[in-house]
């Protein structure tokens, strides 16, 4: 299993500022790059650790009754949610390689994906936001998310054929030898014939195969059409795809929407619109209905700083996720009593002053935004968990506030920031 790269013997390379920066001018949204003997935190991870998250991930899945974050194909074909509860990783196993033997005599090309099994796990996840936050840092923080996958089988081809996503995707193979066929965007505009297809031999000429070990790293650009190929041997992948269709207008758009609808009041809560005149007998619409006038004058009332707001409000709440579309949750139920710090340094709680009020604060994580006072001990508490303090909750919250605070403390907690200890 601990299969090294064929060029192991040669100085691993480093993912250095260097790296970053030559990665961000030719390749990044341009051009597939093959590494091979890559030295990064997420390659340390052994195939007997990921096995251990895979049964954990498993283990909860069974207890949930719910095989979310797994699929499972078969020749190619999607299992249901009920079955692919029957064919995950089990202790037993004891290996990738034992799970592969168990599958393997059940089914001649199958393929498991785990999506977001590092975000299962607060404590290896930064192995993998150490990478994402050197690539959001020279590329740019995506609008969309990350996602990491762990793709796992003896499947001969991806189950859905060539395909193009609109992620840019980085795989980095933890067992066996994995192939990666692509071809350029312009290519597949012109040969749609390439589109889910398994048969493309015709193509092949016109293609450039990546293949990559552990040890290596690949990536490819959104735009690019790609399959995966093995000869039916067995292979597990880390495969980490960037998201790339989501432009700042929406991003603009979605964080107005919760400003709008405040500034609107009574009258964006109206279902039916009334109106005098729908339009003139010649079909010409002339007249706006009474709502949208007065729309129009408390639109008129918004000032910069309540736009800086709401997009400081939705930025904080979006970095708050560190560019995945999930993190990990806890169940941890708080009170005055307990004692509590933030489960990873690396996750901090962020918060912000409001520019429109100075008595109120906006806290965030895991994609959750809560409201509270400037005065109260909720940002003291936060700001001591921050420089990675144990904290009593008491000594904290006190006073009015605090039945308040701890409302917004728990829905922190919930979204994974916080863990007992007491
Ligand atoms: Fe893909």
């Amino acid at each position: 299993m601990a299969q090294k790269s064929s060029l192991s013997s040669t100085k691993p390379i480093l993912l250095d500022q260097k790296f970053w920066q030559d990665f961000a001018k030719n390749n990044w949204e341009k051009k597939p790059l093959l590494l091979k003997n890559v030295k990064s935190g997420l390659l340390e991870m052994s195939d007997a650790e990921i096995f251990d998250l895979l049964v954990l991930y498993s283990d909860r899945c069974r207890k949930t009754n719910n095989p979310e974050g797994f699929k499972f194909y078969i020749q190619g074909f999607k299992v249901g949610a009920e079955d692919v509860l029957q064919v995950l990783p089990v202790k037993k196993d004891k290996s990738l390689l034992g799970y592969h033997k168990r599958m393997k005599d059940l089914f001649s090309d199958y393929c498991l994906v785990c999506d977001e099994l590092l975000t299962v796990n607060l404590k290896k996840q930064h192995l993998l936001t150490d990478f994402t936050n050197e690539l959001y840092r020279h590329v740019g923080y995506p609008n969309r998310f990350s996602e990491m996958g762990l793709y796992l089988g003896n499947y001969r081809k991806t189950p859905f054929g060539v395909h193009v996503d609109s992620c840019g995707v980085f795989s980095f193979p933890v067992a066996g030898t994995k192939k990666f066929r692509l071809w350029p965007s312009e290519f597949g505009k012109k040969n749609p014939a390439l589109d889910r297809s398994f048969k493309y031999d015709k193509y092949k000429k016109d293609s450039q195969l990546l293949e990559a070990g552990p040890g290596d790293m690949t990536y490819w650009p959104s735009s690019e059409w790609h399959i995966a190929e093995s000869d039916g041997s067995f292979s597990a992948t880390w495969s980490l795809g960037i998201w790339v269709d989501k432009p700042q207008k929406d991003m603009v758009s979605e964080s107005l929407k919760s400003l709008l609808d405040k500034k609107l009041g009574d009258v964006g809560h109206k279902v039916t619109t009334s109106f005098k005149n729908l339009h003139k007998p010649s079909g010409e619409v002339f007249e706006l209905p009474e709502a949208y006038q007065q729309s129009i004058k408390l639109l008129q009332t918004l000032n910069s700083l309540e736009l800086q707001e709401a997009f400081l409000k939705s930025w904080m709440q979006h970095i708050s996720l560190q560019g995945f579309k999930t993190i990990p949750v806890t169940n941890c139920k708080l009170s005055v009593k307990s004692e509590i710090q933030l489960r990873s340094d690396r996750s901090l709680i962020l918060w912000q002053q409001s520019i429109t009020s100075k008595e109120k604060i906006y806290l965030s994580f895991g994609g959750v935004l809560v409201e509270s006072s400037f005065k109260s001990g909720l940002l003291k508490l936060v700001k001591a968990l921050n420089a990675n303090k144990a904290c009593a909750v008491s000594t904290y919250l006190k006073g009015a506030s605090q039945k308040q605070d701890l409302v917004a403390l728990q829905a922190l907690a919930n979204a994974g920031a916080v863990a007992a200890i007491k």
